[in-house]
């Protein structure tokens, strides 16, 4: 897939002044990406399933540049004030986009996002703000060029330009589940975007809840950055590569035919590998806290108990997510409110679940 547009430019007279807007979800990987290569490349493909409530709305507003040169000219507003961390990020990633955008140097650009959850939860934002960025510049393109792509092919570039920013937002642009990285049985699977897999998930799977128990507000300590880093010289990195195929395969295949408690094992699995092998990276780390322990053990005893089905996943991070089906939100509000009482107050968790995918604003 070769994105690059090298005649990209518009005359500056045809520029009119604009703006695009969206709003795009995070999403929770199942399988997760974890090991990376060449240009935000995955080692190994990953599912997830695309949230609804927690989302980030990105607006960029454009006019042209009577004088450019090779740079860019943007500023960048977090929740309506000046973030040059953020900015700086974003804007090597609108460089490393020139290739593809070249008309992004000829125009001046506002950009403002915001965030459903506070940016200090915890939460990933990554994923669903660099999607949200990526369907801007992918609608402001087709509006400037007048380039008039069918939604799947919008929706494949949306995903390419996501990944570049941040491998699991290539993933964001899907409803419902999507899968990134080449599986030799999805015949349309690829490395270099994500394909919506909404189609084959079973209808037991589709009103799904993710509720993300919050228990540690802090950044963590060592970024996605530097753990994808540091499978390049993993022990065990060979081994988890194929196994996590193998998960995968497995993994569509309960989600396709309705079976819950099977994808349920495979997907606890998967997040204590992704802890274990950041444990037992050099140098090793530990994101879980005391507290993501016992609500590990609180939720298989509970299921046991109980015979509700409920999962937990997690992220790089402390958190918790439960995954369960709606038809089972009482029992899970009662097992929080009865164990984890701190978790129904607001600003711990996010009650989430799978949710439509992006929505363009204006
Ligand atoms: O998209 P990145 O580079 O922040 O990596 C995300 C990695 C995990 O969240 C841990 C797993 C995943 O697949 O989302």
């Amino acid at each position: 897939m070769d994105y690059n547009n090298p005649n990209g430019i518009v005359s500056t007279e045809q520029i009119p002044e604009g703006m695009v807007r969206w709003k795009s979800p995070s999403n929770i990987a199942l399988i997760k990406y974890w090991g990376k290569h060449g240009n935000q490349l995955p080692r190994n493909p990953s599912i997830s399933f695309t949230l609804e409530a927690a989302f980030t709305e990105t607006s960029i507003q454009y006019r042209a540049r009577r004088e450019y040169g090779s740079g860019l000219e943007f500023s960048f507003y977090f929740e309506g004030e000046e973030n040059p961390a953020f900015g700086e990020r974003i804007g090597r990633y609108l460089n490393a986009l020139l290739p593809i955008f070249p008309f992004l140097k000829q125009l001046s650009l506002e950009i403002r996002s915001g965030n459903s959850f506070p940016h200090s939860s915890g939460i990933a934002s990554s994923a669903s703000s660099m999607s949200a960025l990526a369907l801007c510049l992918c609608t402001m393109e087709e509006r400037l060029l007048g380039v008039e792509l069918d939604n799947e092919a919008f929706d494949r570039k949306a995903s390419y330009v996501a990944r570049l920013g941040s491998g699991s937002a290539a993933r964001s642009v899907f409803p419902k589940m999507a899968l990134w990285g080449k599986l030799n049985e999805v015949a349309a699977s690829s490395d270099e975007f994500a394909i919506g897999m909404a189609a084959r998930l079973h209808e037991r799977f589709h009103d799904f809840r993710d509720w993300i128990l919050i228990v540690s507000r802090e950044v963590k300590s060592v970024s996605s950055t530097a753990g994808h880093d540091m499978m390049n010289n993993h022990d065990f990195a060979e081994a988890r590569y194929a196994q996590a195929r193998r998960k995968t395969h497995f993994l569509m295949e309960h989600l396709s035919h309705g079976q819950i408690v099977e994808a349920g094992k495979v997907i606890e699995e998967e997040a204590l590998t992704l802890h274990g092998l950041m444990m037992c990276s050099m140098p090793g780390y530990v994101l879980m806290e005391p507290e993501t322990l016992q609500i590990i053990r609180a939720i298989r005893e509970f299921r046991e108990k109980s015979g509700v089905q409920v999962f937990f996943t997690l992220d790089a991070g402390p958190n918790v997510h439960m995954l369960y089906s709606g038809r089972d939100e009482e029992a899970v509000e009662d097992f929080i409110k009865t164990r984890f009482p701190q978790y129904m107050e607001p600003e711990r968790s996010i009650r989430d679940k799978l949710g439509a995918g992006p929505v363009q604003l204006d």
